[in-house]
């Protein structure tokens, strides 16, 4: 298989924002910036230290969070074998990525556009927001369990009307998806996009429909590679067909997918 746009870079910083749950820390990953500064908010990329060798076959898929010219930045949080190993990667250390991959999500400068992001869905929406020629359109809706301090959420908070919500137990949940479906109302005539766990684009899914509300949805399937050829990640499209995430979205109009 070879893979277009794929670099060995090196790790510029890593920063770790916060620990929830025990071990699971949530970390700020900073690269050498490959020439992706042109990348288009919601697009991802494969990412694999150079350290790994055969131990672990695959890279991750991460949203790129933002780029400027010298850098490219990544949030994850840790839940495996592999994002353990990348939380231990150290400045200097070199890391092979691929990308920018997929399509990223749609940015209209005149329309009202509600951001809505559950836990680490909220990574693609910092550089969305920055990128984005109208902010003062945007209105940011965060859902998340874990403290505030393990997201970058108060830098982005600055810069667009921002509003989060937060499940410390299950007995909030109803109240998190009240909220969602709320935003989701609120937004006639504008636009919805969403990233964060399956339970939580199936409320915004149903939502944008009860409403009819345009929306696009950020799948997180598991990849392998990322680029449309070992058919790891499929899911339905909105009728029977199969599709592939990492080439077809990981954005998909609302109705164009089934959950
Ligand atoms: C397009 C895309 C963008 C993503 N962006 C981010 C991001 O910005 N930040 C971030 O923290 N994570 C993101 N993810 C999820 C991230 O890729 C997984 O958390 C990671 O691959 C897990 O690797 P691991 O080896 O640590 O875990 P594994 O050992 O492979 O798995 C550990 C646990 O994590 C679960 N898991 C594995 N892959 C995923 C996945 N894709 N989605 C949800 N759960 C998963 C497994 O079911 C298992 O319970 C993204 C995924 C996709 C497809
Ligand atoms: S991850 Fe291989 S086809 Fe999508």
């Amino acid at each position: 298989m070879v893979v277009r746009n794929c670099r060995e870079v090196k790790v510029r910083e890593l920063r770790f924002l916060g620990a929830w749950d025990g071990p699971s820390d949530f970390v700020e990953l900073t690269l050498e910036n490959p020439g992706w500064d042109g990348y288009r908010p919601g697009q991802f990329a494969m990412l694999r230290p150079s350290g790994w060798g055969l131990d672990l076959t695959w890279g991750r898929p991460l949203s790129i969070s933002r780029a400027d010219a010298e850098s490219v930045t990544f949030f994850f949080q840790v839940v495996g074998r592999g994002t353990e190993r990348m939380a231990a990667l150290k400045a200097g250390d070199a890391i092979i990525i691929w990308g920018p991959l997929g399509n990223g999500f749609s940015a209209p400068p005149d329309t009202p556009t509600t951001l809505l992001a559950g836990g680490m869905g909220l990574a693609p929406f910092r550089g969305y927001i920055e990128r984005h020629p109208t902010p003062e359109f945007l209105r940011l809706v965060f859902a998340h369990r874990p403290d505030l301090d393990c997201y970058p959420y108060a830098a982005m908070s600055e810069k667009v009307r921002a509003e989060e919500v937060r499940e410390r137990t299950p007995d909030d949940l109803p109240v998190v998806i009240e909220r969602i479906e709320t935003a989701v109302r609120e937004t006639a005539n504008g636009l919805v996009l969403a990233c964060g766990p399956t339970p939580f684009l199936k409320t915004v899914q149903q939502a944008a429909r009860t409403h009819g509300v345009r929306a696009e949805l950020s799948l997180e399937s598991r990849m392998a590679c990322g680029v449309g050829a070992c058919l790891g990640c499929v899911c339905k499209d909105g009728g029977d067909k199969h599709v592939q995430v990492c080439a077809r979205g990981p954005v998909f109009k609302a109705d164009d997918v089934r959950l």
